[in-house]
Formats: C-alpha cells, structure tokens, sequence
C-alpha cells in the first residue's frame, strides 16, 4: 500500500499502470501540491534578497506559469491556488510520435515579460519541449537564470539538454528515471502522463 501523504508513495501510485484514471488523477492532483509547495518556497529561498514566503506572496505577479499543453495543465491548479494573481501563459507543443521531435501548435504570452517564468510539465525526456518553451521565452525578454522548470519526472538526458538552456539549479523534479527507450520514453516511468490524466 502506497503513503499518499508523501512524494514517493504518490510516484509509485502514478507508476502503477492498472491505476484507473480516477486513482492516477487523484494521485497527480496531491504530488503536485507537494512539489508547487517545494519548488516556489526553494525559488523564494533562492532569490537573492531572501525573502520568504510571505514576502513573496507580496510579488505573486512577477512570476508567469507556463504550463506545456497538454499534460503541463494537470499542475496548473497547484500552483495557481499559491500564485492566485499569477498569469498563466499557454504553450501547446506536441512530441513527434516517430522522432519525438516537439512542434508548437499555439502560445499565448503576456505581452510584456514578466520578471520569472516558471515552465510546467510533468515529463522531462529528450528536454525537446522543455527547450523549445525556454527558448520562446528568452526571446520574449525572459532572462535564462529567471526561467525555472517543475515537473514530476525527468530523464537524466533531459536534464542535461534543459540544463544547456537555463541553470540546472532552476530545474526542480520529484525523481530523475534511468533513462529512455527507443520511442523516447522514459524508463521505468509511468507511461504516457497526458493520456493517463485525461483518460484517452
Ligand atoms: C509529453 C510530455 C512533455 C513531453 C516530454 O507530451 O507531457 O510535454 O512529452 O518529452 P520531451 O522532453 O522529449 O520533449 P506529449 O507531446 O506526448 O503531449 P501530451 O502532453 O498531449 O501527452
């Protein structure tokens, strides 16, 4: 029997295949709690003026959540309930299912840049969409070591591609997998995030 109550027990719930999607959501909803919570109190810490929790709720707007369409808005919740005056900008990017190269198929971005970005998705496996996001958003006047990204979990390639882009230390994720196989998944994983969340 999994611990629901702590970020380990929770993957292990979303890694079971046989969860039926009511179990997989459910899980999904509380991991995610966890890690907002984790990573916007270690980003507040990080910054350079130290200010907390509270002080940081004081400068919610200076921080855009990005969530990746599709599975990235499973997560949106979390962090909006923390962040309730943050504006959410919509990336959708979808993998290639043959060379899981990712192509962006929308985006909608506040029109003047933010002070930081916070990139949301629960996969982080060839870093393709991951890149792609942070790369739309220097162009967007983003500075690269303002750009963070959270996610459940990572392959250790896909940290290594991110961590080209913006500072690894920005990188925040519940677990680093193995590896990935030869469609590009990560391996063990949990299969594919989107599909188990929405039921498709
Ligand atoms: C998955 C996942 C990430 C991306 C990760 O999305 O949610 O967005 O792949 O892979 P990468 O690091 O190799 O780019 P997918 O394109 O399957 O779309 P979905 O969210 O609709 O499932």
């Amino acid at each position: 029997m999994n611990n629901l109550t702590t970020e380990q027990g929770l993957l292990s719930a979303l890694r079971y295949r046989g969860a039926p999607t009511a179990k997989f959501r459910s899980a999904s909803d509380r991991l995610a709690r966890l890690i907002s919570a984790k990573a916007l109190s270690r980003l507040n810490g990080d910054n350079s003026t130290g200010r907390g929790m509270d002080e940081g709720r004081q400068k919610r707007t200076d921080m855009l959540i990005v969530p990746v369409m599709r599975a990235g808005m499973a997560l949106v919740p979390a962090f909006t309930e923390l962040l309730p005056d943050a504006p959410v900008g919509i990336v959708v990017i979808q993998r290639d299912e043959e060379t899981a190269k990712p192509s962006l198929y929308y985006e909608k971005l506040p029109e003047v840049a933010l002070e930081r970005a916070l990139i949301v998705d629960p996969m982080l496996a060839t870093g393709g969409s991951a890149c792609l996001v942070a790369d739309l958003l220097t162009e967007r006047g983003y500075e690269r070591g303002n750009i963070y990204f959270v996610g459940v979990l990572a392959a250790p390639e896909g940290i290594e591609k991110l961590s080209q882009v913006i500072p690894r230390s920005n990188i925040v994720v519940a677990a680093v997998d193995q590896g990935l196989d030869e469609r590009n998944f990560i391996v063990p994983g949990l299969g594919d995030y989107g599909d188990r969340y929405y039921g498709t």
